[in-house]
């Protein structure tokens, strides 16, 4: 029998949606995140976080169509990310899954992943 995908699993494109638009409100609203982005619009940036996201889950890969290799310590060279950085961006996540509520197996595996990618990033 085929196996499910984690990204079906935890519900497709519609959770990675609402994922990634929780994660964007917050990021709004924080003054640490919110002054990383100078465009007024982050829709666009919640969007290539959603693509990326549902690809690294074995969901569809527009991401790369559109943005090609995702080396992202590569696109996040161009902003300071320490810890108090990181740590902004976890708050956000976590605040974001919590809003989606995944299944505990799902949620533990998803956060597991975000701490681990979020230290990654850091470059300062
Ligand atoms: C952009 C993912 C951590 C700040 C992006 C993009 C992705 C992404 C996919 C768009 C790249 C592109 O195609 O251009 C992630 C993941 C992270 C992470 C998976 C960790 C789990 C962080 C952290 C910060 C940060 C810790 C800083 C606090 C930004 C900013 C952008 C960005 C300012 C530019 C907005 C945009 O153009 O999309 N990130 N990121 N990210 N990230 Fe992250």
């Amino acid at each position: 029998a085929p196996t499910q995908s984690f990204y079906e699993a935890v519900g497709g494109e519609a959770t990675f949606k609402r994922l990634t638009d929780a994660f964007y409100e917050e990021v709004a609203g924080d003054e640490i995140m919110r002054p990383l982005y100078p465009e007024e619009d982050l829709a666009p940036a919640a969007r290539r976080l959603q693509m990326f996201l549902e690809q690294y889950w074995g969901g569809p890969h527009t991401y790369s169509e559109e943005r090609g290799h995702p080396r992202l310590r590569m696109r996040h060279a161009p902003f300071t990310i320490g810890e108090r950085e990181r740590d902004a961006w976890l708050r956000c996540m976590r605040s974001a899954m919590d809003t989606v509520e995944l299944a505990p197996e799902y949620d533990q595996v998803m956060w597991e992943y975000m701490e681990r990618a979020a230290d990654f990033m850091r470059n300062s």
